[in-house]
């Protein structure tokens, strides 16, 4: 295209319009993916599928930004402050994931339920609504940096709590898109039939969407603040979070292993009993030094060191049912993804966490480097891998049931994608680890936490390699990304072998 033409198209509205369709024609005519083989439910799935996946190329992109800035601090400085792509980065991971979820449900709803999905009309418009508002928050985000903190910027910029900083405006909003999905849910199970995977989801639902609400009002004490605060954060990632990928997994389970309902749904009743019994009172770990009562470290203490039990099991689950179909199952990228998610989750909230939890320990170690090193491997390890194994079951279905194993054409690129992702993030986890146990032993236990203290940690070359290594491990990561995405596209196409039967049994 000459010079002349590109400018007439920049200038010219409907042509630029013009050239935005052909270009979105010739990607569909590339990823060549037949709509006819998804039900309604599934299609409105396949939608927050996609933007999961832009929101998580998103957070990897700011994360970066962030990386980088701990090692440049002059780097887009009053331009694009750490502040900034830190909050951006850790959004759009809790958007995402919930994105993802919302379209595991939508997906696995017809099929256990028995019946079309309810509702399709609100849950199409709940996710036009849902995504204009993500992308209007973000926007915000980024254009209105800094100001005064009033009403008005708590109602329509920033409300200020970490990971849900969201504006109450678009708090409401997300409300009333749970509200609809909630009806979808419980109305599609009413006219199909309920059993006991959809009574555990229905009931978690009901929580996640509650415990939310705990987060929406703003408090001038501290302590109160940071106590509700934590209601949504820690009981939605350790308890109904957990709750919700138990049930994603039973469901999975069946289909790729065959393995029976009674066993998936007997693991399950153990699950949620062990999250709950632990995760509620465990919440006491985050109570240690925010000014509640002393007895906070004695319950928190106890409860939350139970916590990695029902992970445990979790692991003992999959890999068992794994073991016990002697591995025949009908999508291998799937299977390994949701053995990465048993490992991870175990590894990355059960031991990581225990790492940190009892308050001896978190006295030296809290807000240091080591949460992050927990944060990281815990959030990847329990989430975003139990959701790409679902884009995966997704694709293959999307395809028309292909055949996709350790043998498809170009399977390089799943095994490699797997590969470079996990050992990014575990190479992140480490890098922090290190720079967490450096400020724990030069700051906290050498120092005494002084303000001094704090800065000979950081200077400290342990540290500041470290972090080094963490953007090295974060491109890693970013390159396992970039090629995940280009296999979800492509994987299957032209493939003409239809995909293991798999028998329950
Ligand atoms: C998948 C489940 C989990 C996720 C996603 C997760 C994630 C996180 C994140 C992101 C933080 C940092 C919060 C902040 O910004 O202040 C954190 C803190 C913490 N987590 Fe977890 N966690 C999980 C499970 C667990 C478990 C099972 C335990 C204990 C056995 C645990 C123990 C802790 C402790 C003690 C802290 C406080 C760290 C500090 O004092 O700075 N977590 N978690
Ligand atoms: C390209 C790879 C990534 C890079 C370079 C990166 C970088 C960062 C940076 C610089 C921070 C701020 C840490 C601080 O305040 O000291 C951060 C926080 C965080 N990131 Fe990442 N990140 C990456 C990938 C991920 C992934 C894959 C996840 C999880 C799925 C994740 C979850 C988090 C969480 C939960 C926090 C908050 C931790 C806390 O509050 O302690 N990040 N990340
Ligand atoms: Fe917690």
């Amino acid at each position: 295209m000459s010079s002349n033409e590109s400018s007439a198209v920049l200038t010219n509205p409907s042509a630029l319009w013009h050239k935005a369709c052909t270009a979105v024609n010739r990607f569909k005519a590339w990823v060549a993916l037949d709509g006819g083989n998804l039900s309604p439910g599934q299609t409105l799935a396949v939608k927050y599928f996609c933007v999961a996946v832009v929101l998580f190329f998103a957070q990897l992109l700011f994360g970066l930004l962030a990386a980088l800035q701990f090692i440049f601090p002059g780097f887009l400085y009053e331009f694009l402050d750490f502040s900034v792509n830190r909050m951006v980065h850790i959004n759009a991971m809790v958007v995402w994931m919930l994105y993802g979820f919302i379209g595991c449900i939508y997906w696995l709803l017809e099929d256990e339920s028995g019946t079309e999905i309810v509702g399709l009309k609100w849950g199409n418009l709940a996710f036009l609504i849902l995504t204009a508002a993500v992308a209007l928050v973000v926007l915000v985000y980024i254009l209105v940096q800094i100001g005064s903190g009033t009403d008005s910027s708590l109602w329509f910029i920033n409300e200020g709590r970490e990971y849900i900083e969201a504006p109450r405006w678009a708090d409401i909003g997300i409300v009333a898109v749970m509200l609809v999905f909630a009806y979808n849910v419980v109305a599609t199970f009413n006219k199909g039939k309920w059993s006991g995977i959809a009574g555990v989801l229905t009931l978690d639902l009901v929580a996640l969407a509650g415990l939310y609400v705990a987060g929406m009002f703003y408090m001038t004490n501290i302590t109160h603040e940071q106590y509700w605060w934590w209601w949504v954060i820690h009981l939605w990632v350790e308890a109904t979070w957990e709750v919700l990928v138990g049930v994603i997994m039973a469901w999975s389970l069946m289909k790729l292993l065959g393995v029976r309902r009674k066993i998936v749904q007997t693991w399950l009743y153990i699950e949620v009993a062990l999250m709950f019994g632990s995760g509620i009172l465990g919440l006491g770990h985050h109570y240690f030094w925010i000014g509640t009562p002393e007895y906070w470290l004695t319950i928190g203490g106890f409860f939350s060191a139970l916590e990695p039990i029902p992970l445990v099991a979790m692991v003992v689950h999959a890999v068992y049912d794994a073991g016990a179909h002697a591995f025949k199952n009908s999508n291998h990228p799937a299977l390994a993804w949701i053995i990465a998610h048993a490992f991870g989750n175990f590894f990355g909230a059960g031991v990581w966490g225990f790492m940190h939890t009892l308050p001896q320990i978190n006295l030296y170690t809290h807000g240091t480097q080591w949460s992050a090193s927990h944060g990281h491997l815990a959030f990847f390890g329990a989430y975003a891998t139990i959701n790409i194994a679902f884009f995966y079951l997704a694709i293959q279905h999307w395809r028309g049931g292909v055949w996709m194993a350790g043998d498809s054409q170009n399977a390089w690129r799943w095994k490699w994608a797997l590969g470079l992702l996990n050992a990014g993030v575990l190479g992140m986890t480490i890098a922090l680890l290190i720079a967490g146990y450096e400020q724990s032993f030069i700051e906290r236990a050498v120092e005494g936490s002084t303000w001094g203290g704090y800065f000979s940690a950081q200077n400290h070359p342990s540290f500041q390699n470290a972090m080094v290594w963490r953007l090295i491990w974060g491109l890693v990561t970013f390159a396992g990304l970039g090629l995940l995405i280009w296999d979800l596209l492509t994987i299957g196409k032209g493939e003409t072998r239809k995909a293991q039967v798999i028998e329950p049994h």
